[in-house]
């Protein structure tokens, strides 16, 4: 009787969200909380959604290893165990509140480390679901760390245009140094946020992406849970002055100008900026002192998804901000670009710094294989994966996978176009691999091969091209370097094809736990482009998932554990905290460059074994076959003078694993239908579906 009397008080009492009639308006939580918690799902659509993630997830290709995910060497247990069905069995169907529901089901997510797994309302969709994505929660500062460490908290006073209050303790202590949160080390909120809410496997790219999100965010993408935006947040500065501060939560109004203005911003820059919201809120403020002499500002701007330059300092810098293109017109465009880069660093011979600021991916075939061949020219770039046997992986292959995946004994597609109804052998006499007593059948690999038209014109462009050396390349990451991102990076790490150094994450983390990228693997964004009539499209939900697992290189193609679960670490690390495309910080980038490069003249990473001294003379002492050598580090720290097979020539490949060159069938195929299928149709090649972004949902 007390309970329904207490439920009935409340439900008078409750804020229903109609009452949300101002364009915008800052609430506080509890208040915002009663519209967000009457937001509805019934049991039925719960339960229709929970099937619908089980039947899809069968196609989901690290379903599997996440049962018993092998563990790196520095710890025991790195990549968490989870059971998917065993969790979606376990989540309450009977709530009312769709937060409650959803966040259950982002809760799931996260603890796979999965970001390509996204399951996010559509609000294009318009169902009543959509009303989540007007909610924003913020602090009134955003979390910068300077060069020593040490944190400080910058005053916003606006989001998205909007006014806030910024308590006077923040403006007064904007250059104080924050001594402690919550009574602790102050980055430990940071950690223990992007533990908690970042989907992500490594705890430096944790740390970089929740840096940001702890102090803004959509709840829509990120939904908080009321007991955690409740919670008091206590700062202490170095100089005594102490401030207790809450989260506040803005609603927008669906048809508020500013909100339908920055929603229009973003989707006009891509996906990449809502990742780092700030670029289009303060867009005015900084670009207005920034840009004060500061000339090469209009050719390399946050605007640009890659651009390259060349300062006084003698250095090239070239900034990949995003892989992520829209359309044809885009890739064209980012191509286009590419190759004014290369013509730029060709008229000199200084180093090459590639700095990779969050990058959240893109297009792998090809554009994250172009980058990769610019800044290491041997590399393979023919990436090896598999997809997971599955009613809905079918699906998906006929529609489109299959026609860019090729048999890697052969060089022949796997489907053609015209034949995508039934699938081959490589699909229906699928590999079993085990990961301990849990099994996984997959079908036989596949190569993703770079275009044939983009292999010419790489030629073409090498004929002239001067590359560098690898000690004369620094790629900088911090570690959410996402998707087609770490497809660059993993590769790069693999073949020994740059120095790859840390930026960002966490300052007082383990360098050696400082991965160079996430999830080389390739994703669907949607599964309505496969199957429009799912349960999430008609509840209004927007579902992706991972399709192919990749490899190293290995060319008995047997390899058994995914890049996914294989780490692969930073060469160096600086301590730069954040990316601006500044000119002062692109100098500081471009001093560490140097430095970096001095040291590698004769000292190097004695944990990487794959990048080498390039040098004429162990060139001309290595007599296998097309191919070329290097000086590998000794375990000292310096160049040994042990001299080793690095690369190989063009149209073959280094077999790191039997150390022989071998030849690369692509280029010269066993049978003579290259015409047929060696030569593909470009438009089928550029079809983009190894995009692999983590799918925000505005
Ligand atoms: C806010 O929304 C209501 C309907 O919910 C609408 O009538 C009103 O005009 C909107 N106000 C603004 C300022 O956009
Ligand atoms: C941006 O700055 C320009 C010039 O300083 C000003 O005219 C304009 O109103 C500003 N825009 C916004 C959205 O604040
Ligand atoms: C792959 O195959 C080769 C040759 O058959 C074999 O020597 C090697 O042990 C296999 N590797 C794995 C990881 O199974
Ligand atoms: C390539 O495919 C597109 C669409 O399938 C077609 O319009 C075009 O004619 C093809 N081009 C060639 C050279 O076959």
């Amino acid at each position: 009787m007390l309970n329904l009397f207490l439920l009935f008080i409340t439900f008078s009492l409750s804020k229903q969200c109609n009452e949300y009639n101002q364009g915008y308006e800052i609430d506080t939580v509890d208040s915002a909380f009663e519209c967000i918690e009457s937001i509805e799902t019934t049991e039925e659509e719960n339960n229709d959604i929970i099937t619908g993630l089980k039947y899809y997830l069968e196609a989901y290709v690290f379903k599997d290893i996440l049962k018993n995910p092998p563990q790196p060497s520095f710890s025991n247990n790195y990549y968490e165990k989870v059971d998917i069905d065993e969790q979606l069995n376990k989540i309450n169907t009977k709530t009312t509140s769709m937060y409650d529901f959803y966040s259950q089901i982002k809760n799931l997510i996260i603890s796979t480390r999965d970001s390509h797994l996204a399951f996010n309302v559509d609000k294009d969709l318009n169902k009543p679901n959509s009303e989540l994505v007007y909610f924003y929660y913020f602090l009134p500062f955003k979390i910068y760390i300077d060069n020593n460490k040490k944190m400080y908290l910058i005053p916003r006073n606006e989001v998205l245009d909007i006014p806030i209050d910024v308590p006077e303790e923040i403006v007064n202590n904007e250059k104080v140094a924050v001594k402690t949160i919550n009574g602790e080390d102050p980055f430990n909120i940071i950690r223990e946020f992007g533990k908690k809410y970042m989907g992500l496997k490594c705890p430096h790219a944790q740390f970089t992406l929740a840096k940001d999100y702890l102090v803004k965010g959509y709840l829509g993408f990120t939904p908080l849970s009321k007991e955690y935006l409740n919670t008091p947040i206590s700062i202490t500065w170095e100089n005594g002055e102490s401030l207790t501060i809450n989260y506040k939560i803005i609603k927008f109004n669906r048809s508020n100008q500013k909100f339908q203005q920055a929603l229009e911003r973003s989707k006009r820059r891509g996906i990449r900026d809502r990742l780092k919201i700030e670029d289009f809120e303060e867009t005015n403020k900084t670009r207005t002192k920034e840009n004060e002499n500061n000339e090469y500002q209009p050719n390399c701007s946050p605007e640009n998804k890659i651009c390259c330059l060349t300062t006084s300092n003698k250095v090239n810098t070239f900034i990949v901000n995003t892989f992520d293109v829209k359309n044809e017109n885009e890739q064209t465009e980012f191509t286009a670009k590419l190759f004014e880069c290369v013509n730029s660093f060709d008229s000199n011979n200084y180093p090459i710094q590639v700095i990779f600021p969050k990058n959240n991916g893109g297009l792998v075939v090809p554009l994250a294989q172009l980058v990769e061949k610019i800044i290491s020219p041997y590399d393979d770039v023919d990436f090896i994966g598999s997809v997971r046997i599955s009613d809905f992986t079918e699906d998906i292959m006929k529609v489109d996978y299959s026609t860019i995946m090729y048999n890697p004994e052969t060089c022949e597609v796997r489907e053609k176009e015209n034949n995508p109804k039934i699938l081959g052998e490589w699909y229906t006499k699928p590999n079993i691999i085990k990961y301990g007593g849990v099994e996984h059948k997959v079908s036989q690999p596949s190569t993703l091969n770079l275009p044939p038209l983009m292999k010419f014109i790489i030629n073409d462009l090498y004929s002239s091209y001067n590359p560098r050396k690898p000690t004369e390349v620094v790629v900088y990451t911090d570690s959410f370097c996402y998707s087609a991102c770490s497809w660059v990076t993993k590769g790069l790490k693999e073949w020994g094809g740059a120095i790859i150094v840390g930026f960002d994450g966490d300052p007082n983390g383990k360098d050696d736990e400082f991965e160079v990228g996430l999830s080389p693997s390739s994703n669907i964004q949607t599964v309505s482009k496969y199957d429009d009539k799912n349960p999430f499209t008609q509840y209004g939900y927007k579902f992706g998932l991972t399709v192919i697992e990749t490899y190293r290189y290995n060319y008995e193609y047997n390899e058994s554990i995914p890049r996914e679960f294989l780490t692969d670490m930073i060469d160096e690390r600086v301590n730069i905290y954040q990316f601006d495309q500044t000119e002062k910080v692109i100098k500081e980038f471009e001093e560490e460059t140097k430095k970096i490069i001095e040291k590698y003249q004769t000292k190097c990473n004695p944990k990487n074994k794959r990048l080498v001294k390039r040098d004429e003379k162990c060139d001309k002492e290595i007599n296998i076959e097309h191919g070329h050598g290097g000086y590998e580090c000794g375990d000292n720290g310096e160049w040994s003078t042990k001299c080793v097979l690095a690369y190989c020539d063009d149209g073959y490949k280094f077999d790191y694993i039997n150390n022989k060159c071998i030849e690369d069938v692509c280029v010269n195929p066993p049978t003579e239908s290259e015409s047929d299928n060696g030569t593909p149709n470009m438009t089928v090649n550029l079809v983009m579906i190894i995009i692999g972004i983590i799918t925000l949902i505005l």
